[in-house]
């Protein structure tokens, strides 16, 4: 297992991260997303899922707990698990076969709510607060498929 570490000054910087990342992840991919309420781990979904070429609003699954959108690849499924109260929730609700099922990348923020991902996820990232702007990013890469493509991230962030 590989991880990447990196120190985001403000939001451009996350922006610029989110870009790499976008042209570094594959389908399928599973993604998830680690720290405390407000670290920003929406926010950077966010940005990678604009810099996959979703246009319009792309909003928190907070309330909805799941967000999709259809990119060239396939699909970009974004999920939220902060309002489980059971981590079986993630089978009751059929998202194990959304995942299985499409061609998808999924981003998921809380996932630790559902034990059942972190056998199958190809990327953890964490992001912790430094100050009000600055976050520090690691990423780490547990799967085959995950390691190459933060071989490609790594890349492209030392190219910059
Ligand atoms: N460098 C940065 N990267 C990401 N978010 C940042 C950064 N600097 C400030 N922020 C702010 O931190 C907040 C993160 O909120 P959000 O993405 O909803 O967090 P989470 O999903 O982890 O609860 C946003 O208000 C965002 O503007
Ligand atoms: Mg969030």
């Amino acid at each position: 297992m590989s991880s990447f570490k990196i120190t985001l000054n403000d939001l451009n910087d996350t922006q610029i991260l989110a870009k790499k990342i976008a042209d570094s992840i594959e389908v399928p991919m599973i993604v998830t997303m680690n720290g405390d309420l407000g670290a920003g781990k929406t926010t950077l979904v966010r940005e990678i899922i604009l810099a996959l070429g979703v246009t319009g609003r792309v909003k928190s699954p907070t309330f909805t707990l799941l967000e999709e959108y259809d990119i060239s690849l396939g699909k970009v499924l974004h999920f939220d698990l902060y309002r489980f109260a059971d981590p079986e929730e993630w089978l009751d609700l059929g998202f194990d076969e959304l995942l299985d099922g499409n061609n998808c990348i999924a981003f998921i923020e809380w996932a630790e709510r559902a034990q059942v991902l972190l056998k199958c996820t190809d990327w953890k990232i964490d992001i912790n607060v430094i100050n009000e702007n600055m976050r520090e990013l690691n990423i780490n890469g547990q799967t085959d498929l995950g390691e190459k493509c933060l071989r490609k991230l790594i890349k492209a962030v030392e190219a910059s």
